[in-house]
């Protein structure tokens, strides 16, 4: 196969959604297709086998919630699948942030109950910045759930998307019996399930206008779906790939990951309208995948995923060109040739050592402690670094000691390494010394796992004490002069550190206080991110 071959058959995507909208269950049924499993986890089931598939960690099993992105891939209908999964839990970490920048396109899976959530907002926001194609599957379908066109009309409203129903519910005060699908334009009911949607189910399909399925349903149902068809074709969206590519229009489908219903016939359409690996911007111009040139970037860094080794694996993500076992590369930062030996790719299950992978793909590489999230490696024949990746807002603060103050080596060590695989900002207070830090996430979990990680992978107990603000602002002063806890009025109002590049930072609790320090400093700019580093 060419390597234009092998592009063209690659999607790469991550599943967005808010915690509990069913995003689990739809990967475990795309998973059942692709035959990557074989027996899709049952209601009662799915929790050990949650673990088997995506969760590396102890605390993730101790608590059932998916902390790190895992990486699955499959094939289907041609395709090569990379799914990127992304944390499901309340808290999340800038891992998740990152994982989407190494995506071609998105799903996002809503709860047809409760429409467009929190946490869906977030992250859909970070793929709307990048611009990247947006499907959604409004899950969940075989309960009550909201009125189809209030949820159309709530994705557009509250996301500023425009959504195309690909098919659309049937049904009267939220009761569902099925979907009308308008690509096919045929009727689709649900069938009895008796597996609890464990394995593959078939639907009853319809003509549009077929007596038999018009009777199941009731002539009531029936002219309210007649209605409702009518006005979407009437004042609904009309279907514009160029608007899909671009992100501005979500192909909607409507369905039930645990009963199986319409996951098919999304994952085809879906493979269907989605892109296949995208070109991507560097300091030397855009950089095509079927440039025969090999470049890739480091999107995440997770230490100690297997406790019988202490590995640390950095996930690239392939830009262009073909990646080989052991080959040679330029490692953009230290400007060194690196080997890449011990790829690794993930299926389902296992991981594997693999010899050859392409633009779109994700591998593991083993890591002596060289890369770092963003990092560009390229062809030592073509040597150019990709744009840089955005930092996230910290949101949740902590300060962190040791219990053991004997431990600082260890702690600081640690402290280090986390910060360094992005699952931490670290700052440090001024005038206390090094003895305690602040940490910085954008979920307070990431608490959870730093405590873990500090006593099961050093050795060390921490003392962490919550602190009260919420918003973090970098300072700059427009004259230059420089901001400290002296010449910032109000500096009091809030927690004056400094990061780990010795920039002047400021926590407060909330808007109201930066609304005062800004009123009292008028030569004040502040910035969410360090300078420079802006979403
Ligand atoms: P998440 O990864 O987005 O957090 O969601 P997950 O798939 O874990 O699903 C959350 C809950 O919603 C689960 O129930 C799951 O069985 C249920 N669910 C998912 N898809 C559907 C669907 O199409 N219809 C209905 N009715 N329920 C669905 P749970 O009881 O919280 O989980 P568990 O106890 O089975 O683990």
């Amino acid at each position: 196969m060419t390597l234009a071959e092998e592009i063209s058959k690659r999607r790469t995507f991550a599943i967005i959604s808010h915690p509990d909208a069913g995003k689990t269950t739809l990967t475990e049924k795309l998973l059942l297709y692709g035959g990557a499993i074989h027996l899709a986890g049952s209601i009662k089931s799915r929790k050990t086998q949650r673990h088997a598939v995506s969760d590396w960690m102890e605390i993730e099993k101790q608590r059932g919630i998916s902390v790190t992105s895992s990486v699955l891939q499959f094939d289907y209908g041609g395709c090569r699948i990379n799914i990127l999964d992304t944390p499901g839990h309340q808290d999340f970490s800038e891992d998740t942030y990152r994982t989407l920048m190494a995506v071609d396109s998105a799903v996002m899976v809503l709860d047809a109950a409760k429409g467009v959530e929190a946490q869906t907002k977030k992250l859909f926001k970070v793929c709307r910045e990048r611009r990247i194609p947006i499907f959604t599957f409004i899950n969940k379908l075989d309960r009550y759930g909201k009125v189809p066109l209030d949820l159309l009309d709530e994705v557009e409203k509250v996301l500023g998307i425009r959504a195309y129903p690909m098919n659309f519910p049937i049904g009267i005060d939220g009761k569902y019996l099925g979907v009308f699908d308008r690509q096919k334009n045929r009727v689709e009911l649900f069938a009895e399930d008796t597996t609890h949607g464990q394995s593959e189910r078939i639907s009853e399909i319809f003509a549009p206008d077929d007596e038999v399925m018009i009777k199941k349903i009731g002539r009531e149902t029936y002219d309210a779906l007649q209605d409702d068809l009518m006005l979407l074709d009437e004042a609904g969206e009309t279907f514009d790939k160029a608007k899909v590519d671009a992100g501005d229009l979500t192909p909607t489908f409507f369905g039930s990951a645990m009963t199986n219903f319409g996951v098919q016939n999304f994952l085809e359409e879906y493979l269907r309208l989605a892109p296949p690996p995208a070109p991507r911007l560097s300091d030397d111009g855009v950089i095509e995948p079927d440039d025969e040139k090999f470049s890739a970037f480091v999107f995440k860094i997770q230490a100690n995923m297997n406790p019988a080794h202490r590995d640390r694996l950095a996930f690239i993500r392939i830009c262009s060109g073909k990646f080989e076992r052991n080959m040679q590369v330029w490692h953009a930062p230290s400007n060194k040739i690196i080997k890449l030996a011990q790829p690794q790719q993930f299926l389902a299950q296992e991981r594997q050592i693999i010899d050859e992978a392409f633009p779109g793909d994700i591998v593991g590489l083993f890591d002596p402690g060289i890369f770092g999230i963003g990092d560009t490696i390229t062809d030592a024949a073509h040597k150019f670094r990709f744009e840089e990746f955005p930092t996230f807002p910290p949101e949740k603060f902590a300060r962190v000691q040791a219990k053991d103050t004997m431990k600082r080596k260890q702690f600081a060590k640690g402290i280090d390494q986390l910060t360094q695989e992005g699952a931490i900002q670290l700052f440090y207070p001024v005038g206390m010394g090094n003895e305690s830090f602040v940490v910085g996430t954008v979920g307070t979990l990431q608490f959870e796992v730093l405590q873990y990680r500090l006593k099961a992978e050093y050795g060390v107990d921490v003392l962490l004490t919550m602190l009260p603000f919420e918003v973090a602002r970098w300072l700059k002063f427009s004259d230059g002069e420089k901001v400290t806890p002296a010449s910032l009025r109000g500096a009091n109002r809030g927690m004056f550190l400094l990061d780990r590049q010795e920039n002047p930072v400021l926590l407060v609790e909330n808007e109201w206080a930066l609304g005062w320090i800004t009123d009292n400093n008028p030569k004040l700019t502040m910035s969410a991110t360090p300078f420079g580093g802006e979403l």
